[in-house]
């Protein structure tokens, strides 16, 4: 959430990170096996079997589970072996099958953008993943601060998309349209989006998205897709423009439940990010189409009726003397009332991705 760093949560954040250990998680290879095994079995595992199946000593089993307990996993230990009863509430990489090794988690970070920019200069791959519970020092849009206390969802995704750098911004339509959908798709909220990328919920920002490029003349080396939701975050009554999935929702969620499917749909979509298919999306998703805006764009103030998006994802506005400007970023405030199509209630064709 966005916020002046003397704010009153920015001062609760500072409190809390006190008590968090700032930690970068290494995905055991044994505790990934042995908590596959317990999931897949569904009841009681005997060290034994536990022992045979992955080739070490029944003591070696002992001190995995002992490690998996410390990381917040409820392991039962009876005489008939070992039962998962129940795994923490954390976005460890555990919990997200298949994509472990990709995943550098931490309990705490300064930013995950600073740490996915190192692991891309060092060659990560595409795809390469940083969470976190928490960030110190979040960063947003134009300089902003991002709050992130315990409870959002904070991660950095490497992508390396063989685009030419001008098509780059597509990458946050796609992500947008990505997180407004699995919105709709999972609680069926009707989020939408905001030029040029955050997601509202009933007008107020829920997710905002950063994205920074490495590129040359005309080949991209990596985009850094930065993603802050507030979700199971509260935010206070005085803060009219932003809101939270909880507060959306009267009920917290499943946050790893959440961005299992977000990090799906991120490399399902990748195909589509040059087709035309994209940009009409985004149209649907749109809660600034056709409606008066302002835009504060580097050096200019840009005031008109947004009317579309060209291929690059620039807004389109037609001015009152009926002139075209293209606005390529910047802040845009929505002037007046609604867009056409952003109270229809109807649900675009991609909920059912
Ligand atoms: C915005 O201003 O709307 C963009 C906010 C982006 C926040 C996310 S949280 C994960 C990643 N790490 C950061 O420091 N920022 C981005």
């Amino acid at each position: 959430m966005q916020s002046n760093r003397n704010s009153q949560i920015g001062e609760q954040l500072t409190r809390t990170n006190a008590m968090v250990n700032i930690e970068k998680m290494k995905v055991n290879e044994k505790k990934k096996q042995i908590l596959k095994a317990l999931r897949d079995y569904g009841d009681y595992l005997s060290g034994e079997t536990l022992s045979e199946q992955l080739g070490i000593s029944r003591v070696s089993i002992w001190k995995h589970i002992r490690s998996l307990k410390e990381d917040g996993y409820a392991i039962d230990a009876s005489a008939r072996g070992y039962r998962l009863v129940s795994s923490p509430d954390l976005m460890l990489p555990y919990e997200f099958p298949g994509l472990e090794e990709r995943i550098y988690y931490f309990s705490e970070i300064g930013s995950t953008m600073d740490e996915a920019r190192k692991l891309a200069r060092k060659g990560a791959k595409e795809g390469t993943i940083v969470i976190a519970e928490v960030q110190a020092d979040g960063r947003g849009r134009l300089n902003r601060e991002w709050l992130s206390p315990k409870g959002g969802i904070y991660f950095t995704i490497i992508l390396r998309p063989m685009i030419s750098p001008v098509y780059a911004p597509r990458i946050n339509l796609m992500v947008s349209i990505i997180v407004a959908a699995t919105i709709r798709k999972l609680f069926g909220i009707k989020a939408g989006l905001k030029w040029p990328n955050d997601v509202l919920i009933e007008g107020r920002k829920v997710c905002g998205i950063l994205a920074e490029m490495n590129a040359e003349m005309d080949v991209v080396n990596f985009v850094n897709v930065g993603i802050g939701i507030n979700a199971n975050t509260s935010i206070p009554q005085f803060e009219k423009t932003a809101t939270s999935l909880k507060d959306a929702l009267g009920r917290e969620i499943s946050r790893k439940e959440f961005l299992r499917v977000l990090l799906r749909e991120i490399e399902g979509w990748q195909p589509l990010l040059m087709k035309e298919e994209l940009l009409q999306e985004w149209r649907g998703f749109s809660m600034t189409l056709n409606r008066d805006v302002k835009v504060i764009a580097p050096g200019e103030v840009i005031v008109g009726r947004a009317i579309d998006i060209d291929a690059t994802g620039a807004l389109i506005i037609k001015r009152s003397d009926g002139s075209l400007k293209k606005a390529m970023a910047g802040d845009c405030i929505h002037l007046r009332e609604e867009a056409p199509n952003a109270d229809t209630g109807a649900f675009n064709p991609r909920d059912s991705v």
